[in-house]
């Protein structure tokens, strides 16, 4: 695991933007899997310029999301089909067709499960997959205590993922309680993972991920066992860490 440290959100949104770049220049059809949130906002506003500046060609790459709230159409704003096209795919030469999110709008949860795992199989499996991570340690919507082995799963959210979600909606009783998410298996089956990480909220998760004990109540301590991780955090973010003084 190599950890890159930033300075604040916008150096390690650049240094995120590198090491994307350089999957797609070096495999132009990658298959990228993709994450929503606040934290890649900037990394992918960091990919639309460079790719405005001729540096970036997304005309042969896939994208996989890693999670859709279930329920939600793509017209839908708070929809993650809807976030992707507006925070990226709206903004480069990305065909479409070739970018996959769940289908919130499934109901049958077995079918919109198997739909998107054979999507991902289809398609090869992901070159390089990007995460967040809650403040919970989640990953995608891996809630805390969730098994391991799992593939794409519709999973019940947390109250402090409702809560924490709760930000963009109306109200909370607008958030949805339920999302088709890829599992800790489609996720560590990349051949490659970026974890990105902002601020002190995410301090505690951070360390407990990177450095804590490998358990399902903390679903990022997986990576630990992943052979390519490559963290990039910013000083917040890496709080606790450095006052362990493990980095
Ligand atoms: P955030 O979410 O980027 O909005 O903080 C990350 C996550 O919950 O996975």
């Amino acid at each position: 695991m190599i950890i890159y440290s930033g300075k604040d959100y916008n150096d390690i949104s650049r240094k995120a933007a590198n090491i994307m770049s350089a999957q797609i220049i070096m495999k132009p059809r990658a298959v990228l899997g993709l994450a929503t949130g606040s934290t890649p906002v900037g990394m992918y506003r960091q990919l639309i310029e460079w790719y405005r500046k001729g540096d970036l060609d997304f005309s042969q790459i896939t994208t996989v999301n890693l999670d859709e709230y279930k329920g939600l159409s793509g017209e839908n704003e708070q929809s993650y089909r809807y976030f992707m096209n507006n925070n990226l795919f709206d903004h480069v030469n990305i065909d479409k067709s070739r970018t996959f999110v769940p289908n919130g709008l499934e109901k049958d949860s077995r079918k919109a499960c198997s739909d998107y795992n054979q999507i991902i199989h289809t398609v090869g499996g992901i070159d390089m997959q990007l995460l967040g991570i809650g403040g919970n340690g989640h990953i995608g919507f891996n809630e805390p205590g969730e098994a391991f082995e799992t593939e794409t799963h519709c999973v019940d959210l947390t109250e402090s993922t409702i809560q924490a979600n709760s930000r963009f909606f109306n109200n909370l009783d607008e958030v949805p309680k339920q999302a088709y998410t890829m599992g800790i298996k489609n996720i560590m089956s990349a051949k490659k993972i970026l974890l990105i990480a902002s601020g002190e909220s995410k301090a505690e998760a951070l360390y407990r991920s990177l450095y804590g004990p490998v358990t399902p109540n903390v679903p990022a301590s997986i990576l630990q066992l992943h052979p390519d991780v490559t963290v990039v955090a910013d000083e917040g973010a890496l709080k606790v860490i450095r006052e362990k003084e493990l980095i």
